[in-house]
């Protein structure tokens, strides 16, 4: 089953109760885009705008940490409303399997998110640990990225190690993610897509969705 999640930072922050409206009726899952301006050159909200989002969100929150010192923020974002899953950056920690640890000790499914110069084979050994992993198909930090191709065959790496070793974890891309490669994306073995502006900035968002899963 391929799952859409809308990124809520390219929502219409004046009218973020629309934007939620969207991703209820119509997507899978509220993607949240946390930065700190450390981990990445960007600063984007923090819990009082997800909070907001947890009392309205009918959909689960996928909560994307691109922050230093993951393990002093996980607590807190695990006790937000919903909150079904959490990723950190591989880049950002020592202790991959301990923040996991964290994670899934709140029932919360754990993934690591990873830029694309990371290599795919580093996270190999951690694939039996993680619910999911967060292939980023641009640097992280800013929405609006066009999607880097090579993503593809990262992604179909992942996957043939995925299938290997007979685990279930799943692959979420995020960055420049529209209808000109979604297909491409999850051929090459993502089953969550994390779009953005392809979504808000649509005229009609509830197409470009419809669209995004086919
Ligand atoms: C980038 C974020 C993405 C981004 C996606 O650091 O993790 O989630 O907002 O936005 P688009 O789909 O516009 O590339
Ligand atoms: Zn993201």
């Amino acid at each position: 089953m391929i799952r859409i999640a809308p990124s809520m930072l390219a929502a219409d922050f004046l009218h973020l109760e629309e934007s939620c409206k969207v991703v209820n009726d119509y997507a899978d899952i509220f993607h949240l885009d946390i930065m700190d301006g450390s981990q990445v050159p960007n600063i984007s909200f923090g819990f009082p705008v997800v909070e907001a989002i947890a009392e309205v969100a009918r959909k689960p929150l996928d909560a994307h940490l691109m922050i230093v010192n993951p393990e002093k923020y996980i607590d807190r974002f695990a006790a937000v409303k919903g909150m079904s899953m959490i990723s950190f950056h591989f880049e950002a920690t020592a202790e991959p399997l301990r923040l996991i640890e964290q994670i899934h000790s709140h029932g919360i499914q754990a993934g690591i998110a990873f830029n694309p110069d990371v290599p795919v084979e580093s996270l190999f050994p951690l694939i039996p640990y993680c619910d999911f992993l967060l292939c980023m198909s641009v640097f992280a930090g800013f929405g609006g990225q066009k999607f880097i191709p090579e993503t593809l065959d990262r992604l179909r790496a992942l996957k043939e190690e995925i299938v290997r070793t007979g685990s279930n974890c799943e692959l979420e891309v995020d960055g420049g993610v529209g209808e000109s490669n979604a297909k491409a994306i999850t051929e090459a073995g993502a089953s969550i897509l994390v779009a953005g502006s392809a979504v808000f900035k649509a005229d009609d968002p509830a197409a470009i969705i419809a669209s995004l899963r086919q």
